[in-house]
């Protein structure tokens, strides 16, 4: 009889599990990305603590978000500036930060990470919120370049993890990927999959390898442009324009290694280089080594291959 109420408990736990929505989110991280996803979450009703090392990242984190609620509403609510202003409000208040991580962990359907791009420091974040986060709770990584499959190894919870990786600046890129490693269990997957889309995302679907889809065929077209630059074949001026011009795209490989960061494009590429060394697409550049070394990483710190005010 024991055993017969234990499996209908146990069925009922499965289900309750499989069909729960994902509803309350920690991010653990301030930064331009963890901050652009809280906003993306809070905007669309979820609740969202953000979590970060200390205070005063987490001020600028809510004073960005709020900056970029303004740009927003300016164009959602242009005839309707009291109900903009109504839905700033509403969104902050979905809103809450923390830098207690643990804690945060114990009241969430999903904790996401978007830290530093540090294989070591990854593993030890979620392996210390495993033991914190309820058992149904999902992990989940925005690295990216590093392998998911590699973070989630410092778990217990194998089947509940996996990628979401969102794209800079999160309030306007509406592609998200879901990562889905071998382990990845398809309640997961579908559960990450309906979250991107309540976000107003679309998301599609990936394999757990370098760069999944679009930083494997960005960042070898970034580290191309470089290249041809270093090799005196065209100003950054003029491949930038070239390709806005020329192929439509909305930045020049040289503005949007500004805007992602010099330092992320060339973690990335060094960490390919390193997994594939005899690659040409994944070799590295004297260019933006010399940059990155020069503390120059782009626009966030006012100089990269341009200068910003
Ligand atoms: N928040 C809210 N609204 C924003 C915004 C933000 N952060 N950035 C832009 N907007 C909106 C605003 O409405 C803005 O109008 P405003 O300036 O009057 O407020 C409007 O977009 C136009 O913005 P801009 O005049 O600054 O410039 P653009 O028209 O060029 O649009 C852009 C900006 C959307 C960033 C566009 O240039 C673009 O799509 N660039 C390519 C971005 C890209 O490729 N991202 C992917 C990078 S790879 C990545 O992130 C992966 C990682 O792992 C490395």
């Amino acid at each position: 009889m024991a055993f017969v109420t234990r499996q209908i408990i146990r069925t009922l736990t499965t289900s309750a599990t499989r069909n729960a929505a994902i509803k309350t989110v920690t991010i653990i991280g301030g930064g331009q990305m963890g901050a652009g996803i809280a906003q993306a979450t809070a905007s669309t009703g979820h609740t969202v603590v953000l979590v970060d090392t200390n205070e005063d990242i987490l001020k600028k984190s809510a004073k960005g978000i709020e900056g970029s609620l303004k740009r927003v509403v300016k164009k959602k609510f242009a005839d309707k500036p009291e109900a903009g202003e109504e839905f700033i409000q509403k969104v902050m208040k979905n809103v809450s930060t923390s830098t207690d991580a643990a804690a945060a962990a114990q009241k969430s359907d999903l904790v996401l990470e978007a830290i530093v791009e540090n294989l070591k420091i990854k593993q030890g974040l979620f392996s210390a919120l495993d033991k914190a986060a309820p058992q149904h709770t999902i992990f989940a990584s925005n690295t990216s370049s590093l392998p998911i499959t590699d973070i989630a190894s410092s778990t217990t919870r194998l089947d509940r993890f996996g990628g979401l990786h969102f794209f800079n600046p999160v309030p306007m890129m509406k592609l998200v990927e879901v990562i889905k490693t071998d382990s990845t269990s398809q309640e997961t997957f579908d559960a990450l999959m309906a979250f991107s889309k309540a976000l107003g995302k679309h998301p599609v679907t990936c394999k757990d390898t370098p760069g999944f889809i679009v930083n494997r065929l960005l960042v070898p077209y970034m580290m191309e442009a470089i290249r041809l630059h270093e090799r005196g074949h065209g100003s950054k001026e003029d491949i930038d324009m070239a390709m806005k011009l020329g192929a439509g795209y909305p930045m020049g490989p040289f503005e949007l290694l500004d805007y992602v960061g010099l330092d992320t494009a060339k973690f990335i590429i060094d960490g390919w280089c390193a997994m594939e060394p005899n690659n040409p697409l994944f070799s590295t550049s004297p260019m933006l080594n010399k940059l990155v070394a020069e503390g120059k990483f782009g626009k966030k710190t006012g100089e990269g291959f341009y200068k910003y005010k």
